[in-house]
Order: C-alpha cells, then sequence, then structure tokens
C-alpha cells in the first residue's frame, strides 16, 4: 500500500478534494437510508448494522472503502440535530459554514498550547474571545470544550480566589456538572435549595446566604437544561454583593440570546457575575465543542499560571512569544475559536440574533398549539425555545413509554424533564428552519404513540 496522503501540505487540498466528495455523498445515501431523525428499531438494530459495516476492527490489511462505508453508517445511524423532529436535548444543528470551518481547523491542526504550534490561531483567540468577552459585559474569556468544563473552571476559579472553604449554593435545577466539580475540587459539600417554580428564589437564597458561614459561592443559570428557565439575576447579583458572595453564572443555554437585540434584556445583571459559562454548541449553531468561560477579573486567570519549559519558557516568553499554557487546563488543544469566529464574521450579531428570535418564535408557536390542544397539558410559556407538555390524563409511565416508542420507531426525538412533581416531554427547539408544519407533525406523532 502507498504512504497515504497527509491532509496539510502542498499535497493536501488535492488529495482531500475526492474523499471530501466520498464523506458528503456518504452522508447524503446515510441521511437517506434513514430517513428520519433518528435510525429506527432502537439500541439492538442500530449496533448490529453498526457492528455489520464495520467488520474487522483492526484488519491485518486496510479496506480502502472504509470511508464510505462508515460514514455511511454514521450517518445512518446518527440522530440529526437538522431534522426539526430531533429536539431531545439541547443538541444543535451545527451551520454548514462552521462545519467547514472546522474542516480547515482539522486539516491544519494547530494546538493551542504554545505559539509555535499555532501562531495564526493563537492570535485569532486572542481577538475573538476579547471580542466575546466585551459582548458578555467581562474582561476576559477562555474557550473550553462545552458547559460542563467551563463550570468545572468557574469553581476552581473561585477556590483559588476564596479558598478551598468555598461553598457552592445551587438551585435544585441547576445542572449537575456544578455540584460535580465541586466534587471533583474537594469543595464542601453544596448545599441545594429547592427551587419548586425551577428558578433560584432571592428569598430562599437570602436565607442561604444569612445562615451560612462564608466563603460562599452562588451558581445561578441562565437557561435551565430542563425548561430553559432564567434565574432571577439582578436580584441574585444583588443578594451576593450584599452578602459578599461570589457569582457564577451558568449560561451555557441562554447565553446565545446575546445576540438577539429582541431577547438580550433577559441577560440583564450577566456582566455582574465573576464567571459566566457561555456554550456556542447549544444556542450558537456550532459543531461540538464551543464552550467558554468569561471571567470579570483577569486577574483570576493568574491561577492557571503554568510553565513547562518546552511550552512555554521564560526566555522565550521574556523574548516576546506569547505565553498560551495559562489559557486552559488542556495541554494540546483545537482551535474551535476558527468556526466561532467564521460564524461571528459571515453572520454578524443581526444574523445570528435572527436565528435566535427564530427558534425562540416556533417555541412559542408550539406551546400555542400545545395550549389549544385538548389532549395536552402545556407546562408553561417558554422561556427561550424549551417547551414541556404531556398527553392529558397520562401517568408519568406512559410519559415515559411515548418517548421511547418515539425513538424506537425512528420518528421523534423529544426529551423528557421532571418538574413540579411529574414527568413531562421535553422540546428543545435549535432548528431555525422549523415550520410550523413540522409543529404539528410532531404533536400527531405524540398523539399517536400515546395508548387510549
Ligand atoms: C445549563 C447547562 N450547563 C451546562 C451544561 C453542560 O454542557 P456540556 O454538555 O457542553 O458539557 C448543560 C448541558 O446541557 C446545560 O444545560
Amino acid at each position: 500500500m502507498p504512504t497515504p496522503p497527509l491532509a496539510s501540505g502542498p499535497d493536501g487540498p488535492g488529495a482531500l478534494r475526492p474523499l471530501l466528495d466520498t464523506v458528503l455523498d456518504a452522508l447524503d445515501a446515510g441521511g437517506r437510508a434513514r430517513g428520519g431523525p433518528l435510525p429506527a428499531g432502537g439500541p439492538q438494530a442500530v449496533t448490529a448494522r453498526m457492528r455489520h459495516a464495520l467488520g474487522d476492527a483492526l484488519p491485518d490489511e486496510g479496506d480502502p472503502d472504509a470511508l464510505r462505508t462508515l460514514v455511511h453508517a454514521l450517518a445512518e445511524g446518527a440522530a440529526d440535530p437538522a431534522d426539526p423532529l430531533c429536539a431531545g436535548h439541547l443538541h444543535g444543528p451545527p451551520l454548514a459554514l462552521a462545519a467547514a470551518a472546522d474542516l480547515a481547523a482539522t486539516v491544519l491542526n494547530p494546538s493551542l498550547d504554545s505559539w509555535d504550534q499555532a501562531p495564526a490561531a493563537s492570535a485569532l483567540e486572542t481577538l475573538v474571545t476579547r471580542a466575546l468577552a466585551e459582548a458578555a459585559g467581562a474582561a476576559d474569556c477562555l474557550v473550553t470544550t462545552g458547559g460542563t468544563e467551563s463550570n468545572h473552571l468557574a469553581l476552581l476559579l473561585a477556590r483559588e480566589a476564596h479558598g478551598a472553604g468555598v461553598r457552592l449554593i445551587t438551585a435544585a435545577g441547576a445542572h449537575h456538572s456544578l455540584t460535580r466539580a465541586a466534587w471533583l475540587l474537594g469543595l464542601p459539600e453544596p448545599v441545594t435549595v429547592p427551587a419548586p417554580a425551577g428558578t433560584l428564589d432571592p428569598a430562599t437564597l437570602r436565607t442561604a446566604l444569612g445562615d451560612l458561614p462564608g466563603p460562599l459561592l452562588v451558581a445561578a443559570t441562565a437557561g435551565t437544561t430542563d425548561a430553559g428557565l432564567i434565574d432571577p439575576l439582578p436580584e441574585i447579583a444583588a443578594l451576593c454583593r450584599a452578602h459578599g458572595a461570589r457569582l457564577h453564572i451558568d449560561a451555557a443555554y441562554g447565553g446565545g440570546l446575546l445576540f438577539s437585540a429582541r431577547h438580550r434584556h433577559r441577560l440583564t445583571g450577566l456582566d455582574a457575575a465573576d464567571t459566566v459559562t457561555l456554550d456556542l454548541h447549544k444556542l450558537g449553531w456550532q459543531p461540538v465543542a464551543a464552550g467558554l468561560l468569561t471571567v470579570r477579573d483577569a486577574h483570576d486567570l493568574a491561577a492557571l499560571h503554568q510553565r513547562a519549559d518546552y511550552l512555554n519558557a521564560d526566555d522565550d516568553t521574556e523574548a516576546g512569544l506569547p505565553d498560551l499554557l495559562g489559557r486552559s487546563l488542556h495541554t494540546t488543544r483545537r482551535p474551535d475559536i476558527l468556526k466561532i469566529a467564521v460564524t461571528l464574521r459571515s453572520l454578524g450579531r443581526s444574523g445570528l440574533g435572527a436565528l435566535v428570535d427564530q427558534v425562540c418564535e416556533r417555541a412559542d408557536e408550539l406551546a400555542r398549539l400545545i395550549a389549544a390542544h385538548p389532549g395536552f397539558d402545556l407546562y408553561d410559556r417558554p422561556t427561550i425555545s424549551t417547551v414541556l407538555f404531556r398527553p392529558a390524563g397520562a401517568t408519568d409511565d406512559t410519559v415515559a413509554a411515548v418517548r421511547r416508542a418515539l425513538l424506537r420507531d425512528g420518528r421523534a426525538v423529544l426529551g423528557r424533564a421532571r418538574l413540579g412533581g411529574r414527568l413531562w416531554l421535553k422540546t428543545t427547539l435549535l432548528t431555525p428552519h422549523t415550520r410550523p408544519d413540522d409543529l404539528a407533525t410532531l404533536l400527531k406523532l405524540v398523539e399517536g404513540h400515546t395508548p387510549r
């Protein structure tokens, strides 16, 4: 077998072009073979098809058709977030131009742990993160692999600023990665305050802040995972200020509202937080990964400083080579900033804002359809783009079974959320191409899968 071509270098683009044709053809054929938002037949059928497509995972002799076969199999067995009926999670469809930019990042393979591996990519990251920090009212911004890592970093920075005794206070609906980060970092047992309405209640928080010894870290949420609810950020910020508590806001979902002139006001108070989690692979139409963490005081980042002679020797830094190692907990790191930069520049605030407005509008329409339908109960009008509902009179077991039946038949991906003591079907609309017809189809499908 001849030595396989490389993706970069003078021959890279020429070698890639026919391979990209193969990939695009296989994506097309695989998607057609699936014919819906996810493969029919459930885990057993999907595993059997994938086992057949893969064959021997490490054969003695290679298979020249492996690219086509495996991309086809992956596409055939995918849950496609671009399908309007794939609406179960904060699992968004990437923009074509962001995916194309990501290809360039993969080909060039810059690694953001030292300038000599990523000269232009590191400059781009500095410029774009500065702009993103400014948009969020912060001083600086780090790129992460997603909301989980951003929350983890936020707690780490809080620990370094206030000591290992800092105690986390969250509401019951906050993301599990926050309490998990407290555990990972060896912080005191977090206090989870009840949130019957789904958001952090200022009166409950005031009591907790008054009762607990400091130092304290409050983690509020702008866009809860289950219902897309936004905590009352200005009131929470004022309470934190009054009690000397540090404030982190997990805006992994809601952060995308910053792009929308219509919805930005819902994030009033965001700039009061010491740290904010943003995540453009949720409401930002980026391929995974596209996490961000903004910080209000850039000095906080000094805690991440690290010296490794092969990457940021003192004399190199003194001679003017940028020191990148303290911009992340990772060493080798992908230039995820490229697809983000291309998206921001190509669409601008107004283009991204229009996408945000569109999914929020669709969610409103879906809620109106549900409210007008005698066969369904609506949890509430959506705050962002999440709509919770359930077949009227159904038990929780029926609700769970309806979701699984839709998955098994490959007809729709709906999530599940337990709120107010009941189980709800969760629809997280992130596909801006969703049409009113799709919403009607979704409700018909749920109706058709609900036992009478
Ligand atoms: C509010 C919130 N924070 C954090 C996360 C974790 O983000 P990721 O899955 O990108 O790590 C999620 C995931 O859905 C989330 O909804």
